[in-house]
């Protein structure tokens, strides 16, 4: 029987253990594990199918939140990790080695660009960055490169990459496309079937849904267990028993909470779109917008994060954001409050002015990630501020 996202979201991947009779997951508050265990009917670790020995390699607090996030996400096997960009660094090299080439857009989250264009490189791994509108024609030479690496909707501009239409191309090329879907987390998108090998998720947003932790997911075919595990055990990327236990309960009511994201992000952006003091509204659930075509076709729900220019630039952009009663002045995106930002300041501080440019963020650029508030009450805040 195939049940739905709140069935699988709130019922899958549970750590119940009989004798017990236990129906949440406990946390497995343990470093380390008996090894060997001596009982033949001990619960093995799903990252290497052998008894649970230490938890940087596996723990069943982790596992259940693996398995959850699997369901969900329509993939094989995953793992969970301390933070996004440890789902990110461990994943991609697990994938790339000295002397590979990998292909990937400019406009990234700013780590995530940071890790591509000054580590990579120091490590003898090239990488190529287009134009996602480049990426998107399809006519993206794909040769010789050992991966490419896109975000579905891309941090803080807004662009929807066309993974079904990518998906396809690196099929036919035999590369592995790596995807991070954080802005549309498995309620909006599931990347694995339009032929995404890979998908990571920053789970301090969306998935965690209370901006109180930090985690990283990714999901993946059971035949790459191994190397993406054997990073995370390397690079010491694993999270500890509470981190997980929080994502595991964040996931049980991401449905849930990204209805209401998806819905009070749409209002919000129409409202915007339609006040004179903004100059332009970055959203791909609106008609106008140059990606609705590709969102309608790649997403579910067009998410919950809005960006946006005034009229008055940054300046006016700050004092905006000050005046703001429901909306706190952070970085951040995806939990049940209101946040806004200057991606300049925060996310992309990192990059140079020139490749902030060529990522089409503007200085006056700011970044709204809408949450589950009544929609009313964010529309007058926005309203009174702007007024
Ligand atoms: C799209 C995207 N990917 C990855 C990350 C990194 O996640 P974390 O901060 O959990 O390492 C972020 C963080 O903002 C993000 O926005």
């Amino acid at each position: 029987m195939t049940v739905g996202f709140n069935t699988r979201a709130v019922q899958s991947g549970e750590f119940r253990d009989e004798r017990v009779g236990n129906v949440t997951t406990p946390i497995f508050e343990t470093s380390t594990f008996y090894n060997p265990n001596p009982n033949p009917s001990a619960y093995t670790d799903h990252t290497r199918d052998k008894a649970f020995m230490y938890t940087r390699w596996g723990n069943p607090t982790l596992e259940a939140l693996e398995k959850k996030y699997a369901l969900l996400d329509e993939v094989e096997e995953s793992l969970s990790f301390s933070t996004g960009m440890g789902a990110i660094t461990s994943t991609v090299l697990s994938l790339v080695k000295g002397g590979d080439k990998l292909l990937s857009v400019k406009e990234l989250y700013g780590e995530t660009f940071t890790f591509f264009t000054r580590y990579l490189p120091s490590i003898g791994i090239n990488v190529d960055l287009v134009k996602l509108d480049d990426l998107n024609s399809g006519n993206a030479n794909l040769n010789g490169y050992a991966a490419v690496y896109t975000e579905s909707t891309i941090n803080p501009t807004l662009g929807v990459c066309d993974i079904q239409m990518l998906g396809k191309q690196v099929s036919e090329a035999g590369i592995p496309l790596i995807v991070d879907a954080t802005f549309a987390t498995p309620f909006n998108q599931n990347p694995s079937k339009f032929g995404a090998a890979f998908t990571v998720h920053s789970g301090t947003k969306y998935i965690g849904g209370h901006s109180d932790i930090l985690l990283g997911l990714a999901g993946f075919e059971k035949r790459n267990m191994e190397k993406v595990w054997g990073k995370r055990k390397l690079f010491g990327a694993s999270p500890d028993p509470i981190q997980a236990y929080l994502g595991l309960r964040g996931l049980k009511t991401l449905g849930l909470r990204m209805k209401v994201h998806n819905e009070n992000a749409s209002e919000v952006a129409k409202f915007l779109s339609e006040h004179k003091k903004v100059a332009r509204v970055l959203y791909p659930g609106l008609e106008g917008s140059s990606y609705y075509e590709i969102a309608k076709k790649n997403l579910k729900g067009f998410g919950g994060m809005v960006s946006f220019e005034l009229t008055g630039g940054r300046d006016s952009a700050k004092d905006f954001a000050r005046k703001l009663k429901l909306f706190s002045y952070a970085p951040s995106l995806g939990g049940v409050e209101s946040l806004i930002t200057l991606p300049v300041e925060t996310s992309h501080l990192s990059l140079t002015p020139a490749e902030r440019k060529e990522a089409g963020i503007a200085d006056g650029l700011v970044r709204m990630s809408v949450g589950i508030e009544d929609k009313e009450d964010l529309i007058e805040d926005l309203k009174t501020a702007l007024g």
